[in-house]
């Protein structure tokens, strides 16, 4: 189904009862990510499934996508299905950006909190000049020269090697990316704040979630997280890399699974 949010349409699935959680993708991915989680999850939740603007299905329109204006479409969307209680917010790296984003500024809207593969920190200089390059050749190269040079880190080492249905559909994924959405994120993300101070002021249950070979973003960041966010827990999941999510859909929603059956005994 498409909502309308200023003008832009925002393609999403709407799945499963029970407790509402928005799953958010990462940069630059689409709703499809979160194929396996509709598969094996749809039975204990309501599975709230958007493409952010640029990605997937939903319409491009030229950025910076700021982390707080792809949480406000997120908030738009959850208002378009008249979802007023709150929910858990599942973000996956750049959609737990967009993750911190939101519950910054809508704490009282969320119920819990699960962060895959992703880090609270803001970008190094490095990493900010990195965000320029990438842009640069993705003008240059389109979506395909982005997905090229980010694909073999999506996933872990062993995935990338044994599984080629996995790679091809992680490729199929970001080179759909739109050419506006993928220098809106890299914009966005660039200009992000620091989440790690707020981490300590984090008042509702918190998974963390880690793939042990991510290549992109190292399982340390996950421990830190564990460590500043109160009774947080944490999942670091084998022979799992970027996309833990795809590469271990068993073990990340038996995880999902536990956390809900602890926020509703
Ligand atoms: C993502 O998967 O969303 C990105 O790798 C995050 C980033 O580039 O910081």
């Amino acid at each position: 189904m498409h909502v309308q949010i200023d003008g832009i349409n925002l393609a999403l699935e709407d799945r499963g009862a029970g407790i509402p959680i928005l799953f958010i993708h990462g940069y630059p991915l689409s709703r499809r990510i979160w194929d396996p989680q509709i598969e094996g999850l749809a039975d204990v939740a309501r599975l709230i499934v958007p493409d952010l603007r640029g990605h997937g299905e939903s319409d491009a329109v030229p950025g910076p996508y700021s982390m707080d204006m792809l949480a406000d479409d997120c908030l738009a969307v959850l208002e378009a299905l008249d979802i007023t209680t709150p929910v858990v917010l599942c973000g996956l790296s750049m959609g737990g950006y967009v993750t911190f984003a939101f519950y910054r500024k809508y704490p009282e809207k969320v119920a819990g909190l699960i962060l895959a593969a992703t880090r609270s920190g803001e970008d190094s200089p490095e990493g900010k000049a990195n965000r320029d390059k990438a842009a640069d050749q993705a003008r240059k190269g389109g979506p395909s020269a982005i997905a090229e040079s980010m694909l073999p880190k999506m996933l872990s080492p062993k995935s990338y090697g044994e599984r080629p249905e996995l790679v091809q559909s992680v490729w199929e994924i970001m080179q759909g990316t739109s050419l506006d959405g993928i220098l809106g994120d890299l914009m966005g993300m660039k200009s992000r704040p620091d989440s790690t101070p707020g981490l300590r002021n984090i008042g509702v249950l918190t998974l963390v979630l880690h793939g042990s070979d991510d290549q992109l973003i190292p399982p340390s960041e996950a421990m830190a997280m564990r460590g500043a966010i109160p009774g947080a827990r944490l999942k670091l999941l084998p022979d799992a890399g970027h996309l833990l999510n795809m590469e271990q859909p068993q073990r990340f929603n038996k995880a999902i699974r536990e956390f809900i059956r602890e926020l509703q005994p």
